[in-house]
């Protein structure tokens, strides 16, 4: 028996009917979880990890010395009784010890708890801030523990899967030098090289491209990144990441693989049946989606109507670049009520729409719009021809730029899905997102940006261009902008849980895009100058990917918060609640470090 120590012979979700002989004398310990005093009886749940078990008092069978002391019981005490197991007058059959109580004989508190500021159970009266400054007793929740119980499988599974397939686990240095990738870096002064800083890593990504260029074959870590960046319920400044790199590989041998690994841990741990995962390009995915991380587990694509709905004689359709709708199936009964929720939903500033157009498609063929002034009923017959929208169905319209419109009314179709309950909660609906473009041009920088990583290879048939032109700027943006990568993002229900890329192994072309992104040859050697070097000795083909832990293990579950699959988690302002950090440090530190130049 594993649960057997020097303090106890069983825990607290072992006992049953078969051990109530009345002669079995067991000792436990736990925190004090409910007490039910009725006088003359007094009744304790003791509780531990694993589960709970009932104690009883009473003024019969109870010597009176200790009868007086279980007065002094309070919630959350720590109990150490000795007892025999006896069978319950009124068994509780939601719990696996619920036919049994021991009959304490012996009474020892290990511990007394202070008044508890918010109830230990499973639908607690605690506020999220006042959990998170106490989390140590949010901890002891039973939906907490669950969560970090069924991360712990989730990670055991993945490492055991890993290691049988040979990946090597390897730990790479958390102060490390600063790399861009894209959130901004949280940094390390050092005392020792005074006035100058480490920066904790966003995510391994030069460290393992080093390994496998140092002659590992197939590498992994599952480990801490941090990014100090604007946060969201999917995401903490510091977070888990399942971390790959493999040599010799192309995108589909990396794809192929991890492709095995998410099908094994969505048939261990949901009803999922696994066939081949869908693909679809990033452009398909925008256009149809209006998002690179579509919910897969329900269908309403977003359709272009700019030709069908343009050249009309309606401003606000022909002055803009497109104009895009989303059919709701059925949606004619929806209310006035109801749709002007959903314009005041996209006018909101966080998604700065001007407004929807709406047309019902009446079951009697009629149509009512929004705009019925301005178009004749045959070009609202178009309309849902095009949107493949039938009798009873409801259009909604957004018209804008390309890429904003499609965006937003990405937005509003997982927020429609959401309203209308349109989303199968046990579904689960992975893909992976291909052929993104390898560049973004940042128009208020003035800039090129990697839409993944600098160090993602651009797709084979475009690598010797990218290659011979140490100048990139003159090959124009409209080539630039159409050079795809050989990265993969891979979605599970909406949620971006992985994410990587084939890297280029060649220094000259890393350098050109480097170059390209803006680092003159001196800067890129002086912040790439080993990843440059090594690319000059003989590096393998390589490329691999990186899964978000805490994203993959709440999306298994059905959440998106994922807070509360973090034994210590961040607030939303980047906050430890509980140990107050970030906090100020003392003159006297600050001095230390020669800090107070860098302050001033
Ligand atoms: P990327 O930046 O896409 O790729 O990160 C990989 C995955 O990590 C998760 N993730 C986060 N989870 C919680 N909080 C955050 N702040 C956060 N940021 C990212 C996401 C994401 O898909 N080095 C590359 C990987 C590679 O190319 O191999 C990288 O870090 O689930």
């Amino acid at each position: 028996m594993d649960h057997k120590t020097n303090y106890r012979t069983h825990h607290c979700n072992e006992l049953c009917s078969a051990d109530a002989d009345g002669k079995l004398l067991v000792t436990l310990v736990g925190w004090v979880n409910r007490i039910r005093n009725l006088g003359y009886i007094v009744w304790v749940e003791l509780r531990d990890f694993y589960g709970i078990t009932q104690l009883v008092f009473d003024q019969q069978r109870t010597k009176p010395k200790l009868f007086d002391k279980v007065i002094g019981i309070n919630n959350e005490d720590v109990l150490k009784v000795k007892g025999t197991v006896v069978r319950r007058k009124s068994p509780n059959s939601n719990i696996s010890t619920g036919e049994i109580e021991i009959l304490v004989a012996e009474l020892e508190f290990l511990s007394h708890s202070a008044i508890i500021p918010f109830t230990i159970e499973n639908q607690t009266d605690g506020g999220l801030e006042l959990r998170m400054k106490h989390r140590f007793l949010d901890l002891r929740r039973n939906p907490i523990q669950d969560n970090l119980v069924f991360r712990h499988k989730v990670v055991k599974s993945i490492r055991e899967h890993l290691w049988s397939h040979e990946f090597i686990e390897v730990e790479t240095p958390f102060l490390i030098k600063s790399t861009p990738e894209g959130a901004r870096d949280f940094v390390v002064p050092s005392y020792i090289n005074n006035g100058q800083f480490y920066a904790l890593p966003q995510s391994p990504q030069m460290l393992k491209q080093l390994l496998v260029i140092g002659g590992f074959d197939k590498y992994f870590q599952i480990v801490k990144c941090f990014r100090d960046e604007d946060l969201r319920s999917d995401r903490q400044p510091e977070f888990t990441q399942l971390d790959c790199e493999l040599a010799f590989v192309d995108r589909e041998d990396v794809m192929e693989k991890f492709e095995i690994l998410l099908k094994v841990i969505l048939e261990k741990y949901t009803n999922y049946t696994y066939s081949q995962f869908k693909r679809l390009t990033y452009d398909e995915a925008i256009n149809a989606y209006g998002s690179d991380k579509p919910d897969l587990r329900f269908d309403m694509k977003l359709v272009d109507l700019s030709t069908v709905a343009k050249g009309r004689g309606f401003n606000a359709f022909d002055n803009e670049e497109v104009v895009v709708g989303i059919s709701i199936k059925d949606g004619a009964k929806c209310s006035r009520k109801q749709i002007d929720s959903w314009i005041n939903w996209v006018r909101r500033p966080q998604l700065g729409a001007k407004g929807l157009v709406w047309v019902k498609y009446g079951q009697d063929v009629s149509f009512r719009s929004s705009v019925s002034k301005f178009f004749h009923e045959s070009v609202f017959e178009l309309w849902m021809k095009k949107s493949g929208s039938s009798k009873g169905d409801l259009l909604l319209i957004m018209s804008g730029s390309r890429k904003e419109t499609f965006l937003r009314m990405g937005s509003l179709r997982t927020h429609l899905a959401d309203q209308l309950d349109l989303i199968e909660k046990k579904k689960f609906s992975p893909l992976w997102i291909v052929d993104f473009p390898l560049f973004q041009y940042d128009h208020e920088q003035n800039k090129y940006h990697s839409l993944h990583h600098p160090f993602t290879a651009p797709i084979s048939s475009e690598i010797k261009r990218l290659t011979n032109n140490w100048n990139l700027r003159e090959e124009g943006a409209e080539y630039l902008l159409s050079v795809k990568a050989q990265s993969y993002d891979l979605v599970l229900n909406g949620n971006e849980i992985g994410g990587g890329s084939i890297r280029i192994s060649d220094h000259i072309l890393q350098k050109n895009i480097l170059f390209l992104l803006g680092f003159k040859d001196k800067d890129a050697q002086s912040q790439f100058g080993f990843l440059l070097d090594a690319l000059k000795y003989g590096a393998p083909p390589h490329g691999g990917i990186a899964w978000g832990i805490d994203r993959l293990v709440a999306t298994l579950r059905g959440e998106n918060s994922i807070r509360d699959y973090i034994a210590f988690p961040k607030n939303n302002r980047a906050r430890d609640l509980m140990m107050d950090a970030p906090s100020d440090i003392s003159e006297t530190q600050i001095q230390e470090l020669g800090l107070n130049s860098s302050v001033s």
